[in-house]
């Protein structure tokens, strides 16, 4: 676990200065975040949309990102300072095991991230224990064609570059059901293309906590 989350953190810190996009898909647009809300960006990246989302959810609501790069959070919270947002928060952790309370939020977002997971079956868990609810989710990530071969889906570099952990589309959506999460619905999705040394597509996806 440390050897793959510590690749994963290398890679990203030393991305985080650089101004490169780093989405698959258009999960924010979707979300819908309203005055009040309680929003969680899972794996938030350099904070752009943990910052959006603290400005839509205004003084009644609050933001909190959560990533495991040091690096990322470092921006992400001199980024909040610098423009005097005060509802936000960011928490460095991986996706499998988060310190936040449960039933705590009305949102979760996350944007190419899940795919790094060795256990997105957790992830997808740690989703449905969060919500409170009635909350809902809108994530976007890739899923992978066809079965990546272990000598791929072990390596943590390959992992760390966003391909290689990527699960098929059956399991994906298995492993959001499996964590009692319903009224799933695909809201975009791509034709299949190359990353790495498999052939993936992605999707934005979005459902509810029961
Ligand atoms: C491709 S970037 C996407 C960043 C952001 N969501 C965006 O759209 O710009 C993936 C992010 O997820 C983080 N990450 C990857 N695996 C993680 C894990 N297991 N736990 C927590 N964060 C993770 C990385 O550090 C990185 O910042």
């Amino acid at each position: 676990m440390e050897v793959y989350t510590g690749s994963i953190a290398r890679r990203y810190d030393g991305l985080s200065r650089r101004g490169c996009c780093l989405s698959c898909g258009g999960a924010l647009s979707f979300a819908g975040v309203t005055r009040g809300d309680f929003c969680i960006d899972l794996g938030c990246g350099k904070g752009r949309d943990v910052i959006r989302m603290a400005t839509l959810a205004g003084e009644s609501g609050y933001a909190c990102g959560v990533d495991i790069s040091s690096g990322m959070i470092e921006i992400a919270r001199e980024q909040a300072l610098k423009l005097g947002i005060e509802n936000i928060g960011f928490i460095k952790s991986c996706l499998e095991r988060i310190a936040l309370v449960d039933n705590c939020a009305d949102l979760i977002i996350s944007n190419c991230t899940i795919n790094h997971s060795l256990n997105q079956g957790r992830v997808w868990k740690e989703i449905s224990r969060l919500l409170k609810p009635g909350g809902r989710f809108v994530v976007s990530d890739i899923y992978a064609i066809e079965n990546v071969p272990d000598k791929y889906r072990l390596d943590p570099e390959m992992i760390a570059e966003c391909w290689a952990g990527a699960v098929r589309r059956e399991v994906y959506l298995h492993n959001i059901a499996d964590a009692g999460l319903e009224s799933v619905e695909i809201l975009e999705e791509s034709l299949p293309y190359e990353k790495g040394k498999i052939k993936v597509a992605s999707f934005t996806v979005k459902g509810f906590s029961k």
